[in-house]
């Protein structure tokens, strides 16, 4: 896949050294937005080193992604005060009008859902945060207006 010939070629690029793993990685989510699970027997291979280390260094620093995200993620709050002010429905929501689940990225690339628990917004539920910004009081209507909203 080419992904996988990503990883060799960026293996190769840092000598196939392992104390350079950690650039590996950046290298491949600079490339690929990801660093895809289908990588880490190349690199494995390629360092020589066990798949598991490979997998250990990579969930252990969480600027990496191990999954594409879309342009916008929107991170949606579930915990309590949320809860109580419909966030499952406004969940729904979101996942029937972005055609995606939690999680997922629709299939233009442009935004990804996300829950999250508190956004410390509790005053103002229920909470969603898109990109940096945080928004309150966010009903199935004023999400559209949001998604709708947002830069293409
Ligand atoms: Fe949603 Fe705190 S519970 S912002």
């Amino acid at each position: 896949t080419p992904a996988e010939v990503a990883a060799l070629a960026s293996c190769a690029r840092h000598g196939n050294k392992p104390d350079e793993l950690l650039e590996i990685f950046h290298d491949l989510q600079h490339q690929l937005g990801y660093v895809p699970d289908a990588t880490l027997p190349v690199i494995a291979k390629a360092l020589n080193r066990s798949r598991a280390e490979i997998y250990g260094v990579l969930t252990f620093y969480h600027e990496f992604k191990r999954h594409p995200v879309g342009k916008h993620v929107v991170k949606i709050c579930r915990a309590e005060a949320c809860q109580s002010m419909g966030t499952d429905a406004l969940c729904q929501h979101a996942e029937k009008s972005l055609g995606t689940s939690l999680g997922g990225t629709t299939a233009d690339g442009m935004v990804t859902i996300e829950q999250v628990f508190c956004l410390g917004n509790c005053a103002l539920s229920p909470a969603i945060m898109v990109g940096e910004k945080l928004y309150g009081k966010v009903d199935p209507k004023r999400f559209d207006e949001i998604i709708g909203g947002l830069e293409k």
